[in-house]
């Protein structure tokens, strides 16, 4: 059990380590329930600290021996693992220590998962292991032998022996402890090849369990494509002669970057057109690329501590989108990753457990890989591009790479070569990085005598602990339309600095319509006073792709809260404009099919709070309704055709043209159904040759009331395969009228294929409760009730799971004093659960503010 009164840990009292390690040897003796751990470290002074006392950490280990300079000797255990006098020189300490991996159900350090051993070690897993200065800022060269008698044994860097029992692997690069990774178990291999731009062979393999050989293909590909690409578009080579990804089932996030052992959870890295939905195979794709290209950002720089986290990881995915972008379409990208932004990062950055993209406290670190660390750190890398450009932002990137190799850098040293190449004085910039909140961005303006004027203001709410804020610099993409849609000048960057600042263009003919915030050029609330007529001229005539689907939200968004707040009807300027955006065959279809996406109940919600209006989760849901009801009739033909015309034929592929015509295919299936009562939808499903269309036929059929047959002969088909069958859970829930949402998760955590033991399948049922907000949000609290039983069940076995789940109340203060009250009584039940995870403790806490 970890600490039980928790201490937070301050940016500020950053101290360099006390020792180097100059190189490490592990030998495991893999035993489920007593694995012996010996280690051999050489430890050196670090000149910067000298005299500063010698601690590792350790947790949950027992200690058989130790030894410094070969002598045996009894070290002091601490609350944070061990602590001995040391001589003043390089020394060589020893020890074995015994663990459980069996037993280990937080899925971090060794663990079991299907018979086969892995671990994690991101953030501090590592002291699971042995006893280690588990800190980001020692790095070290490892060597490790691992005895079992599983057939494959994996470990970082390249392989340097194996026999009967044994293997033995040598990392040359030094690294941090949470990049250390082991895999022992019964895989089989899908093999691939990779030659580097330097002429070098690079092996490739892609281990999973037998039977899952034939889901492999993909990932190979999106593999070898991101290795091409990090060469061409950074200059960035492979640098080991071996490249290995391991899937695992249990695993309690997306994937993870080990040095040349990527492991990932198997739902991030299996594909296969029968079992996986072109959204998988985006999402699979962009994954693989993520965890490869940290081998340049996060491994050879990684991080001085974890305050830095977005560093690595900001960084990371920023060049993940990039490369998605250049796979498939910019565009839709970019409006995918928005729409994420504003459902995860904007609901965090607007509630209690608000933080800034480099938080300068936390307690438990693994509660900190959050939607603003990652997405939002993204946000502040493309800012940053905007403004320098991108030729001087290709050479900070060269500078950084130069620089920084082999180095545990921080935020300081990012921004410092970006000034170094620029000249530029980024002190404001940094405020990005200091500052939770989301600004909110006003924008009037005015046309007189040729003179076009935009009035920006600027103000970023208090969040908890940071009361009041000074203006960020905010680069805003701006265009001009006349009248007819043509531009009047090329796309402008605006570089806002201060609160209140105007921009003006001169000698203009009329009045021109701006196109503001061009590409979601900051992570901001934009508030504007426009009026119907002007967003549908914008969704027709914009020619920036992302503004004209935004225009296009807006008008939905200000239908629907018209619909909620004055019993309105559905608005007839969205209907007519998204049915001639639907129509537009000079469009792509994945652009229209996301044109004809709604704001979600959570974005409704989060709208109607920004109003100073509570919200009624279910006056959102019955809007939501009438609004897709009226659309599917007003619709009527448009989506017979466009159902009709969108039909792949030929074989079927991933990718993004074909992505695109299923996606509105089956955007017309959802309004079909809503006028046949299923009709077309059961055909599509007794057709479907890939889970695209078999899923989004069930996923009609379950909405119109009609699935019960197929949902049957689903499980029927598919009750082998766990990715499929967590598709199955989830569905259930998320397409349940409001009403049975929570009667449906509960019955289906009696289900013989529940288990909490597995995150995916465990956030199948349950975080799909949560994110099913009319279900979740039910009058009587029994959607509340439901979810806390389970975060207390499931609590004591995996406290990094749990904690991530209870952001599932971070909204509470938005709603009525009711809700209020029966989520803040869940709060309390389990704070006062004895023993109660640190992880999850820190989350409550927070939340209830
Ligand atoms: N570093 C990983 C990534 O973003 C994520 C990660 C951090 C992780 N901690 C983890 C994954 C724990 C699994 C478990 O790529
Ligand atoms: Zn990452």
């Amino acid at each position: 059990m970890k600490d039980a009164s928790p201490r937070a840990i301050h940016l500020a009292d950053y101290n360099p380590p006390s020792h180097l390690v100059e190189e490490v040897h592990l030998t495991f003796r893999l035993d489920p329930e007593a694995t012996r751990v010996i280690s051999r470290i050489r430890f050196v002074p670090n000149p910067a600290t000298t005299g500063a006392a010698f601690e590792l950490h350790g947790e949950g280990l027992k200690l058989i021996w130790a030894k410094l300079d070969g002598a045996e000797m009894s070290p002091t255990l601490t609350d944070m693992g061990l602590t001995c006098a040391v001589p003043d020189q390089p020394f060589t300490w020893e020890a074995e220590v015994e663990i459980a991996p069996a037993q280990n159900t937080a899925l971090e350090g060794l663990y079991m998962s299907n018979g086969m051993y892995c671990t994690q070690c991101e953030a501090e897993g590592f002291r699971k292991i042995t006893y280690y200065p588990d800190r980001p800022d020692v790095m070290s060269i490892f060597t490790v032998r691992v005895e079992g008698d599983a057939p494959i044994m994996l470990s970082n860097g390249n392989p340097t022996a194996s026999g009967e029992g044994f293997a033995e692997w040598h990392d040359p690069w030094p690294k941090p402890a949470y990049l250390f990774a082991l895999v022992a178990g019964d895989l089989v291999n899908h093999p691939g090849q990779f030659t580097t731009m330097s002429g070098r062979e690079v092996e490739l393999n892609i281990w999973v369990r037998p039977g899952d050989e034939g889901k492999c293909a993909f990932g190979m590909q999106a593999l070898i494509d991101s290795m091409r690409w990090d060469e061409q578009v950074y200059g960035r080579e492979y640098d080991l002669d071996l490249f290995n990804i391991v899937a695992v089932d249990d695993f309690n996030m997306g994937a993870m970057e080990n040095k040349g052992l990527n492991i990932f959870n198997s739902s991030c890295v299996l594909a296969s057109p029968e079992t996986s939905t072109d959204t998988n195979f985006e999402r699979i794709e962009a994954i693989i690329a993520h965890e490869y290209f940290h081998n340049w950002t996060g491994n050879r720089i990684t991080c001085r501590d974890w305050f830095q986290l977005c560093l690595k990881e900001g960084l990371t995915v920023f060049r993940d989108a990039e490369f998605t972008s250049d796979m498939r379409s910019a565009p839709v990208k970019r409006i995918e990753d928005v729409i994420a932004l504003r459902a995860r990062q904007f609901r965090e950055d607007n509630g209690p457990l608000a933080h800034p993209v480099r938080p300068a406290s936390f307690v438990e670190i693994n509660n900190f890989y959050t939607a603003t660390i990652y997405e939002k750190g993204a946000e502040l890398i493309g800012m940053l591009k905007t403004l320098v450009g991108d030729t001087a932002y290709a050479k900070a990137l060269a500078l950084y790479f130069e620089r920084h190799d082999g180095d545990a850098a921080t935020i300081e040293d990012w921004l410092q070569v970006f000034e170094d190449v620029t000249g530029r004085d980024l002190t404001q910039f940094k405020r990005w990085y200091e500052d939770a909140g989301t600004p909110r961005l006003k924008v009037t303006e005015d046309y007189a005598d040729g003179r076009f004027t935009l009035h920006f203001e600027q103000e970023t709410p208090r969040t908890p602990g940071q009361p009041d804020k000074p203006p960020r610099v905010i680069p805003i993409k701006v265009g001009l339309l006349s009248a007819t849609g043509d531009e009047i000048e090329p796309t402008r960057v605006l570089e806002m600095t201060e609160t209140r600042q105007s921009f003006v263009w001169d000698d203009l003919a009329a009045k021109p319509v701006p196109s503001i915030l061009r590409g979601f050029s900051a992570p901001v609330i934009l508030e504007r006073d426009t009026d119907d007529a002007e967003r549908a001229f914008l969704m027709a005539h914009d020619t920036d792709p992302f503004n004209k689907w935004e225009a296009g939200r807006a008008l939905a968004l200000g239908g629907l809260l018209a619909m909620i707040l004055e019993g309105a009807t559905p608005d007839q300027s969205y209907l007519d404009a998204v049915q001639t955006v639907a129509r537009d065959e000079a469009l792509d279809p994945a652009f229209r099919a996301l044109a004809l996406g709604l704001p979600s109940q959570d974005d409704l919600a989060q709208a109607l709070h920004d109003r100073g209006t509570t919200p009624d989760p279910q006056a959102i849901w019955d809007a939501l309704e009438t609004l897709r009801q009226a659309r599917a009739q007003a619709m009527q033909d448009t989506a017979t055709r466009l159902y009709a015309q969108h039909q792949v034929t030929e074989p079927y592929r991933p990718d993004a043209t074909q992505s695109g015509a299923r996606a509105l295919a089956n955007t017309a299936l959802g309004m079909i159904t809503r006028l046949d009562g299923g009709a077309q939808a059961q055909r599509q499903y007794d057709g479907a040759d890939n889970m695209t269309q078999q899923l989004a036929a069930l996923s009609c059929l379950l909405q119109a009331g009609k699935g019960e047959a197929a949902q049957a002969a689903f499980y029927a088909q598919w009750q082998s395969d766990r990715l499929v069958i967590d598709k199955w859970f989830s569905l259930q829930v998320i397409n349940a009228d409001p009403v049975q949402a929570v009667a449906v998760a509960k019955s289906l955590t009696q289900h013989a294929d529940f288990t909490m033991k597995n995150p995916n399948r465990f956030r199948a049922t349950l975080g799909a409760l949560a994110m099913s907000p009319a279900g979740f949000h039910r009058a009587d609290g029994a959607g509340y009730t439901l979810l806390a039983d389970w975060l207390i069940k499931l609590d004591p076995l995996n406290p990094q799971t749990t904690a991530r789940m209870c952001s599932a109340f971070e909204t509470w203060r938005r709603y009525d004093t009711t809700r209020q009250g029966l989520i803040t009584a869940e709060l309390d039940r389990i704070l006062a659960v004895p023993g109660l995870s640190r992880d999850t403790s820190e989350m409550v806490t927070r939340i209830k503010g």
